[in-house]
């Protein structure tokens, strides 16, 4: 019996090698900004490797930075090349925006201006918002008009807002910020109080703005103990846990690994990046995830602001989690953060009216 599979080196031929039928399936071209950075150098190898998008699909990378990162960048296209991946169709390193975004399929925007030290953060903000809003409107020229935008740079939901602003002729679903990397450390935080194998912890959710407003959400988490599955409250059975410590831990997550590391979180960083796309393209079946999405107003949220939900996805399209019973303790979570991500949208028009 043949076995079926794909290749990259020669697109639209077949060949039998022994046993083995190989059917050689179209690449896809993805981007990543930002990709001579920290997060790419550990996100590039998951893409190039299948760990994103499948191990049956081929991928041609376009690698997008700004000019005096060229050398560099260089650099990471050599590594690319000395893996020897076999799904890594071709890379394209380009400092030209329309050039990087030209018929993409998925595109990881990780590229944004570090905050200096003195910087204010209104003046970050409106750094990273010019940076956005003509990322927008070069995809909105060039890209694939089912393009699956990921944001990563921050301020990652206000980012993912604008750039969808400026590329109107895609569809405003497309555009996600990512909370998954808040999401992954909450879960790693339950699995660890309560002494069970990360897998073995759902339903932990992520509302609100990928900072220090966001509300890590553990009401709804249960965790498989003993070959049964129960709720987290009842297991940790410590409410002033889950409301306070468990809260300001993951908030604080970032701030943590900065003062240890000497170096903003990259690694966990590409590995939420690569997850947050990954089960975009290819389903969570039953699994609630956090992805940043432009709000319905669904649980009183802010309508047209990029808020964290819980979403399964079918067929990459995402869908939010309805009829969860928010608490009051929860109301009060979800609109401190709601409020942040409003002020921040207004910000961030202003700025794009200059
Ligand atoms: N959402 C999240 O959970 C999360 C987590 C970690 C980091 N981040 C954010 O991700 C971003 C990248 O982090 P990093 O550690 O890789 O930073 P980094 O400084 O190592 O790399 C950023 C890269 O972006 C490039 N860049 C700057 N402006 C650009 C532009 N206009 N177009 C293309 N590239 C541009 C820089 O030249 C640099 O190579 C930061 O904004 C960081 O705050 C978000």
């Amino acid at each position: 019996m043949p076995i079926w599979c794909c290749a990259a080196s020669a697109p639209t031929e077949t060949h039998v090698v022994s046993e083995v039928v190989v059917i050689m399936a179209e690449p896809i071209r993805v981007v990543v900004t930002g990709a001579a950075g920290q997060i790419a150098y550990s996100l590039l190898y998951q893409i190039a490797s299948g760990a994103v998008f499948g191990p049956q699909q081929p991928v041609f990378l376009h690698l997008l930075d700004i000019a005096p990162m060229m050398g560099v960048l260089e650099g990471v296209v050599m590594e690319l090349a000395d893996c020897a991946l076999p799904l890594l169709a071709g890379v394209l390193p380009t400092a030209n925006p329309e050039e990087a975004f030209k018929d993409v399929a998925a595109a990881f925007l990780v590229g944004a201006m570090p905050r200096k030290e003195g910087m204010e953060r209104k003046d970050l903000l409106a750094a990273n918002v010019r940076i956005f809003k003509e990322q927008g409107q070069a995809l909105d020229k060039v890209a694939r008009k089912d393009v699956k935008v990921l944001v990563v740079g921050n301020p990652a939901n206000t980012n993912a807002l604008i750039c969808s602003k400026y590329a109107p002729s895609i569809p405003k679903e497309n555009f996600t910020a990512m909370t998954r990397l808040d999401q992954n450390r909450a879960q790693s935080q339950l699995a660890a109080k309560i002494g069970v194998p990360v897998k073995d912890v759902k339903r932990v959710i992520i509302w609100g703005n990928h900072s220090s407003t966001q509300f890590p959400d553990a009401s709804n988490a249960v965790a498989i103990v003993g070959g049964a599955q129960k709720s987290v409250s009842e297991i940790i059975n410590d409410d002033a846990y889950l409301k306070g410590a468990f809260v300001t831990t993951v908030q604080k997550r970032g701030a943590a690994v900065i003062a240890a590391r000497k170096m903003s979180s990259a690694l966990s960083a590409a590995k939420a990046a690569s997850d947050h796309m990954r089960d975009w393209f290819l389903g969570t079946e039953d699994r609630w995830v956090s992805m940043g999405v432009v709000s319905d107003g669904s649980y009183g949220t802010p309508r047209d602001v990029v808020y964290s939900f819980p979403v399964t996805v079918t067929n990459g399209k995402w869908k939010i989690v309805e009829g969860l019973t928010i608490s009051d303790f929860a109301r009060q979570m979800l609109d401190a953060t709601g409020k942040e991500l409003v002020e921040e949208k207004q910000e961030a028009l202003d700025v794009c009216k200059d």
